[in-house]
Formats: C-alpha cells, structure tokens, sequence
C-alpha cells in the first residue's frame, strides 16, 4: 500500500501558494513497539503551522524542505502495540499531512477520542477539539471574563475567533468582531450574535471605529491577529483591562517584519495585562471546556462553522485559501478514504 503525503517544496514568500506544496508516496509504515499505525481522517489547519515553513525554529523543528507537513488529525487507530490503545479506537495527535501515520506516547497532543453518536466526527478536530478548547480557556483563564464585560475579538469569522465570539456572548458579554469583509461582518452579527462587527479592511480609522462600537471602552480584548490591530486596541481598552494573547497570524506571513506597535504605553496608563497562552499549556481545563462546548451544541446555543475541503491532494491550496482569510470558520481537510475503509 502506498501512502501519499503533502510535502513543502518552497518556502513561502509571505502568504503561502499552492505551489508550495508538493505531493510525494512512500511506503506505509510499519508500527514497531510501542507504536500505533493509524488512518488519518480530517485533519485540522492551523495557523501555526505557518511559523513552520520558513525553515526556522519557533516553538517548534521547523518543516525541511521536502518533509512532510505536519498538523493534528483526528484518525483512526489500525494497528496498536501502545498500551491503553487498540485497532478501532479513535484518536486526536500531532501527525503528518498522509493517509496513514505513526503514533506513540511521544505524539503531540494525542489522546483518545470518545466521540458522542450526535456530533459529527469533524467537530473533534475544530470546534469541539482544538479550537474551541482556545476561544474557551482563552476567555476563562486568561480573560477573566464576566457577564456584562465588553469583548473585543479580532479574526472573530475564523476557527478560534467564531467560538470565542459565541462563548463571550453566553457568558452574558457585549462582543464586538473585528473582521475583513462584509461578509464576515454579516456572519458575526446575524449567525453568531455579536452586538457589532467591523471591517478592518475598509474602515478609515480602527481606532475611531472601536470607540464607535464600543463608547464604554473594551474589557477584555481576544486577540488572534496582532500588528495594528492591537496597537488600535491598546487605545481603547478601560482601566484594568485584560487582553488575551492568543496569537500574532497577522504577521505570520513575514516573520522577520514584526509590525510595530506605537500604542505599548498604553499597558502602564490603563494598568492593563496583557497575557499570551498556548493551550498545551492548560491542558487539565480542557474537560470542564469540553463539557460546557458540547452542552451548548447540544442545546443549539453554540454553531460550529466548518469549512470542509475533500481530499489530502487538494490541503495545500485549502490551506493558502485559510492564511488569505478567504474562508470562514474552521478549515479542515476531510481524507479521502478507499471503499473498503470507513470511519465507523
Ligand atoms: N494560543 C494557542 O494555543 C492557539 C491555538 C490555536 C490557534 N491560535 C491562534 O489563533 C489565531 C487564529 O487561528 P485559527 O486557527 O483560529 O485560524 P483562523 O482564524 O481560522 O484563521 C484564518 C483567519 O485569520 C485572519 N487573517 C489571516 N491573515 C491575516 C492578516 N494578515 N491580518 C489579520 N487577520 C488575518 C483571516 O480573517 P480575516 O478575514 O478576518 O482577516 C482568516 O480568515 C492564530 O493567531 C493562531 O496562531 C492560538
């Protein structure tokens, strides 16, 4: 059996392109001991697999040219010489971007999946895995959010930002979106309920626009985007205010040219804190999340937006459509499986 893998070619020269990624086969592996061969099944794309493909290390080995793409998945479980695991099972971890991978105890994120019969599988990857478990401790932990706080949240379409935007509301808070389209703005407030949005590709002034939306200040602002948009929002935060450093995507496709900011002051004046988070790192708050995330689908009160490309051929350019913000909700790439392979 061949197994296919998508592979970086180039290097991306800011956003990244189609073209820079190549699709290569290799043998499927075998599991030696203590190893798992799995079948991957959706896999979830993240911004930070951007910060990989310049070929310098951040919190991660950088992807060499020609290595496999890295991403979690959610996959299911072939053959198991691991403890605690066995054929049939349904797990979440760290793999390559391929059919089949290796998985053992050393596999980033992995854990067992006890999927509920009324939720679909995919759900798992985004919206009740990953990203909905950063909108929720994000908010909670490091947010300090309470009923009648007044939320910003930048990238408010995107996988993180729609469950922060949703879970900040049923919290009891006025939320304002920061988006980059119309479109997007559209969704926020009508299909996820924040009070406003804004387009921060079309307004004259940022900062003038969230003293608009928001003339009682800003709380606590969830920021998933950096550069200008935090500087505009250091400007408007109130006394004490929390912001929750999420992530920087909008200066992930320039690493080297962080934007910089003018408005830092701004932290001593108001007495702000701001706190950035890796989710890795609150990994014992994820069940309590989890719990509350699958109430609120349950009940209706929570949306998963999910943005769905079939096939591992076509993960590079679903991947370059996600870092040029043409999609919303979350982007996950749905393998492609044989007929004789099923995902029950
Ligand atoms: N701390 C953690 O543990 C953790 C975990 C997961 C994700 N994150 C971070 O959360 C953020 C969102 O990630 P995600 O996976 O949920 O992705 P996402 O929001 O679904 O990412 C895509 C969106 O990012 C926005 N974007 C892209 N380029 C941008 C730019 N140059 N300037 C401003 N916005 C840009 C676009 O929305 P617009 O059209 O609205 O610009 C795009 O639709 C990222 O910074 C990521 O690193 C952090």
């Amino acid at each position: 059996m061949q197994n296919r893998q998508i592979v970086l070619k180039a290097h991306p020269q800011g956003a990244p392109t189609p073209d820079d990624f190549g699709l290569s086969t290799c043998e499927v592996p075998t599991p030696g001991e203590g190893q798992m061969l799995v079948r991957n099944l959706f896999f979830s794309l993240e911004a930070a697999i951007r910060g990989w493909l310049d070929g310098k290390a951040n919190y991660f080995e950088p992807i060499p040219l020609g290595g496999a793409i890295r991403g979690p998945s959610v996959a299911k479980v072939l053959t198991s010489h691991l403890p605690g695991f066995e054929a049939g099972d349904l797990i979440f971890g760290l793999h390559h971007w391929e059919d089949y991978s290796l998985s053992d105890a050393n596999t980033i994120l992995l854990s067992k999946l006890t999927p509920e019969a009324d939720i679909p599988l995919s759900y798992y990857a985004g919206g009740l895995g990953g990203s909905g478990h950063t909108a929720y401790v994000g908010l909670h932990e490091i947010g300090k959010i309470q009923a009648g706080d007044t939320v910003l949240i930048s990238a408010a379409a995107g996988a993180t930002g729609s469950m922060a935007t949703q879970i900040a509301k049923l919290r009891g808070c006025k939320v304002v979106g920061i988006v980059g389209g119309d479109n997007k703005c559209q969704l926020v407030t009508k299909t996820l309920g924040a009070d406003a949005a804004i387009n921060y590709k079309t307004c004259e002034n940022l900062t003038d626009a969230i003293h608009e939306a928001c003339p009682e200040g800003v709380d606590v602002y969830f920021d998933n985007v950096g550069g200008k948009t935090l500087d505009a929002a250091l400007n408007c935060m109130n006394t004490f205010g929390r912001i929750i450093g999420c992530g920087m995507i909008g200066d992930y496709n320039d690493q080297d040219n962080p934007t910089p900011l003018f408005n830092m002051w701004k932290l001593v004046e108001k007495e702000l804190t701001l706190r950035g988070f890796l989710l890795y790192t609150y990994m014992d708050k994820v069940p309590a999340a989890s719990t509350q995330l699958h109430h609120w689908v349950r009940s209706g009160e929570l949306t998963v937006l999910e943005n769905i490309t079939e096939g591992l051929d076509n993960a590079g350019l679903a991947y370059s459509e996600m870092m040029r913000g043409a999609t919303v909700g979350k982007n996950l790439v749905a393998m492609d499986l044989r007929d004789d392979e099923s995902i029950s």
